[in-house]
């Protein structure tokens, strides 16, 4: 691929599931750093450890990778030792839009050749656990941060709520990319105003899976409305997804974007 020196090469990756998807990860980054010529590697991790949530060791082993910032969601409090540490992790993110009293950081300010990024978690608000409001949140920040370029984690479940945030935030964001659906959309584009948009960057973990755990724990639950333990499926072929990005240093344009689908492995 044709890389340039006045670019900024950013590299989004869908939702991290468990052990495997660490490891698809992992190779992943180390074919992609010299091939796409990253500069900035962003992942949604809040699954990485056993399918729920993230660790500490989880979150070191991320960085090793070559991560540089790790984004979260409605499972970041899950794995119960990360809580006592998210004040002090400088890379590692939960939604903005939790109460302010929520352990963590919702933003973090990053800078590549250059240019300045912030970096925004935020929850939905439909079928999603009780959060502000997302639109309100972001606004507030934006205030704040007016000479970075935004790159937005929406972490929801409704279509509708993730197209209307990007709407809304045309122009005023660099990038919006959901996550939390783990199904990659195949909607990545640069709205009217020259946000890139997708509605979902998938997930990295089994492909023959329900959203990364055993597909018969599924069945089980939606056939006898029963909870149920749900395993991370660790057998087969394993998904790799992704968003590709890439920003002119001296326009702050996006100049050139790809979803990437690969199925790896067996
Ligand atoms: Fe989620």
């Amino acid at each position: 691929m044709n890389t340039q020196n006045n670019t900024v090469n950013i590299l989004f990756i869908g939702d991290i599931v468990g052990r495997g998807g660490r490891k698809t990860v992992k190779s992943a980054i180390s074919r992609l750093k010299e091939e796409l010529s990253l500069d900035l590697i962003i992942a949604n991790a809040e699954n990485s450890a056993s399918g729920f949530g993230i660790t500490l060791n989880v979150y070191k082993e991320l960085l090793g990778f070559g991560i540089d910032i790790c984004t979260s969601g409605n499972h970041i409090y899950d794995k119960k030792e990360i809580v006592g540490y998210l004040d002090n992790l400088d890379k590692l993110i939960r939604p903005a839009n939790l109460p302010s009293k929520a352990p963590g950081k919702g933003f973090v300010v990053v800078e590549k050749k250059g240019v300045r990024f912030l970096i925004v978690n935020l929850l939905g608000r439909v079928f999603m656990p009780l959060s502000d409001c997302p639109f309100q949140t972001f606004e507030k920040i934006l205030s704040e941060y007016p000479d970075c370029l935004p790159i937005v984690d929406f972490h929801g479940e409704a279509t509708s709520e993730k197209n209307a945030f990007a709407y809304n935030f045309d122009g005023k964001a660099l990038a919006v990319i959901g996550t939390h659906t783990h199904v990659q959309t195949n909607d990545d584009r640069l709205l009217p105003n020259g946000t890139f948009y997708i509605t979902d960057a998938g997930m990295c973990g089994a492909l023959d899976s329900c959203i990364g755990v055993v597909k018969e724990n599924s069945i089980e639950k939606f056939l006898t409305s029963v909870p149920i333990k749900f395993d991370v499926e660790k057998k087969g072929k394993m998904l790799f997804n992704a968003v590709f990005f890439s920003i002119d240093t001296d326009t702050k344009k996006i100049v050139k974007f790809e979803k990437i689908y690969n199925i790896c492995g067996e």
